[in-house]
């Protein structure tokens, strides 16, 4: 709605005119009687014009709104004519404003600059109903959500839900400004939103998962009180565990993952055991297959003249056949074994019997009559590492790979097995989504696992939406996002660091096209791997310190004037600057607090209440 402002009050809003157009950068001569800090408006009070605040400058009946960098003083004396004794002020008061966009014919806010002022065009104040529009993010019939006030005149501003959630987010903010209270508030008021419009189809299309490194999010009401927590823990059994289905575990991806495997050597050769895998499960008799294929590379094996490679594929072995013989005793499956030096082969004792001149001894030997104990694993994994052994025995055996290339990959999964086994449950095929929104609380699981984890399950939820089509939305939500993307963590290979940061940068780069939205918060945004950063689409910035952190802001974040840009440093907790394709100019907001029982676990802890005075 336009307002109709009379003639009389026009004066009284107007401040000066245009003296100075240079780039974007305006200059105002302000009106000598318009120097006072309040006026009065139709019976309000309005703040007249100083730093931080907006102004309108009339072109013809185009509004082009500008905000107040800087002020100050120059003397005019040398435009003024002398006339005698006349005791003039010579000063002048002159604004810098910046150009944030104008007003449409539609009454509409729109960022950018469309047209610059001319010297001499006028500069007014802003009405508070062109205030709102300007702060009016939200289209009259959009579904939106309230969760901060503007800080300069505390508007309430409403977020459409559409241009905030179906982007990547990202919150910055130090130890303490308010980045989780942001975060919690904004899902919580998204979820309540979407509930309120059509909670069967809420449930049914959006996804939510959220990575909870510190435990903040499992109190009952937090988010929502509908949401699935998993209470992770690599330190004690009987922690919650995510069931994956043995589809999902037996994928190239997710045990490339599990084995920290690189790209190059490692992966083919899951791939090849994998495929080997399917081979024998689909089979008609697995375990015969098994074991037929067992005694034919125990032949292979000792009928080999060469020595190292020969006791090597020995100690697979080992690995993979039983302990104990057929009379339940332990005995080494080399114990009958000796190597032949001169002849260069395997002897069987007492004998000597030479296995490569006699293969048919070879059906003699411990290790070859010990395939007839062998049992498959029951447990997936651990089928699966016996796999693998017999891969690296075909490799060896076949010359194709090195094994000191491939074997670190076995050792991993082989020492994760443990801590997978905690939080994985690979017998039951149901489903994560126990409940559209599902928190991962990873408080208690050790380093690795907090990496791999993460990674595991959006890889994996990221690739079985993809296949589902793209009606349906899924939310990636990362809060302390520093401690899976960060660029700079010294404790890992480099070539699994990137595996994961670009996991995670296929996700942001070509998600959206798919519905799948990505928000991270983190304390240091300059850690965190630029493609990921720069490709957000909305942020909220709190109170940042470090100059790396603000120099990356300032790069990544548009139209982010100087003055909103140097309050930074200093902004309070819960304040933030709002910047995005949501809204068309950068702006500064104060976040309402949440309710105590609404608030993540994250609560500043204060000296009074830890030592608690003594009653008297
Ligand atoms: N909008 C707000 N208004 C008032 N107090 C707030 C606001 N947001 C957060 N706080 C308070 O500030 C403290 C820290 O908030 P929060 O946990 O959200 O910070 P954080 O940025 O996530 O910190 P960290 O990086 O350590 O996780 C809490 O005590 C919280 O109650
Ligand atoms: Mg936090």
């Amino acid at each position: 709605m336009h307002e109709s402002i009379s003639p009389d009050d026009e004066a009284i809003l107007r401040i000066g005119e245009v003296v100075e157009v240079s780039g974007r950068k305006i200059f105002v001569a302000v009106d000598k009687e318009k120097n006072v800090s309040d006026l009065i408006f139709n019976g309000d009070i309005l703040k007249n014009i100083s730093v931080n605040s907006y102004v309108e400058i009339r072109k013809g009946f185009l509004s082009l709104i500008g905000k107040v960098d800087g002020e100050k003083v120059i003397d005019d004396s040398q435009a003024a004519s002398w006339s005698g004794y006349e005791n003039r002020d010579k000063n002048k008061r002159v604004l810098t404003i910046s150009l944030s966009g104008y007003i449409s014919k539609s009454n509409k806010f729109i960022g950018g600059l469309k047209e610059m002022p001319l010297i001499g065009s006028e500069a007014y104040l802003l009405t508070s109903a062109k205030l709102h529009t300007v702060h009016n993010l939200v289209s009259d019939k959009s579904l939106s959500i309230n969760i901060a006030k503007t800080d300069a005149d505390d508007y309430d501003i409403g977020f459409p839900i559409d241009g905030l959630f179906n982007s990547h987010i990202a919150i910055f903010g130090n130890t303490g400004s308010g980045k989780s209270n942001t975060l919690a508030y904004l899902y919580q008021e998204l979820v309540s939103a979407l509930k309120l419009r059509n909670q069967e189809a809420f449930e049914e299309n959006s996804r939510f998962l959220l990575f909870d490194f510190n435990g903040e999010y499992i109190g009952h009401e937090c988010i929502t009180a509908d949401k699935k927590v998993y209470n992770l823990s690599t330190r004690v059994v009987g922690g919650d565990r995510i069931p994956i289905s043995e589809d999902s575990l037996m994928d190239l991806e997710v045990l490339s993952i599990l084995a920290d495997a690189t790209d190059k050597t490692q992966k083919p050769f899951i791939r090849r055991a994998l495929r080997f895998y399917k081979d024998v499960t689909g089979s008609a008799d697995p375990l015969n297959y098994f074991q037929n294929t067992l005694k034919s590379k125990i032949k292979q094996t000792l009928q080999m003249s060469d020595k190292v490679r020969a006791y090597l594929l020995v100690d697979y072995f080992k690995q993979l056949l039983p302990e104990t013989d057929a009379a339940g005793h332990i005995v080494e499956i080399d114990d009958d074994l000796d190597w032949h030096n001169v002849s260069s082969e395997f002897m069987r004792q007492p004998g000597p019997h030479f296995l490569s001149s006699t293969p048919a001894e070879i059906e003699n030997t411990f290790m070859y009559q010990r395939v007839d104990q062998y049992e498959l694993q029951n447990d997936l994994l651990s089928m699966f590492i016996h796999f693998l052994y017999i891969q690296l025995i075909f490799d060896v055996i076949s010359n194709r790979a090195q094994n000191e290339h491939i074997a670190p990959a076995i050792n991993k999964l082989r020492s994760k097995k443990s801590d997978i086994d905690k939080v994985f449950d690979t017998t039951g095929a149901e489903s994560i989504w126990e409940s559209n929104f599902v928190v991962v609380n990873l408080n208690d699981v050790n380093l690795e696992m907090k990496k791999t984890i993460p990674l595991l399950l959006s890889k994996r939820l990221y690739i079985d939406h993809k296949s589902e089509g793209n009606e349906k939305s899924l939310n990636f939500i990362i809060d302390e996002a520093h401690n899976i993307l960060s660029r700079d963590s010294f404790r890992e290979a480099e070539s699994w660091k990137d595996y994961r940061l670009e996991t995670f940068e296929e996700i942001i780069k070509e998600g959206r096209k798919f519905g799948v939205f990505v928000t991270i918060s983190s304390q240091r945004p300059s850690d965190i791997s630029p493609t990921l950063t720069s490709q957000a689409h909305n942020y909220f910035i709190h109170r940042l310190i470090n100059q790396k952190d603000l120099a990356m802001i300032s790069s990544v974040v548009s139209y982010i004037d100087r003055v909103t840009e140097e309050s930074i440093p200093v902004l309070p907790t819960g304040a933030c600057i709002f910047s995005g394709v949501a809204s068309p100019m950068p702006l500064k907001l104060n976040v309402k607090e949440l309710d105590l029982h609404l608030q993540p676990n994250s609560t500043t802890l204060a000296y009074k209440d830890i030592v608690p005075e003594v009653a008297i």
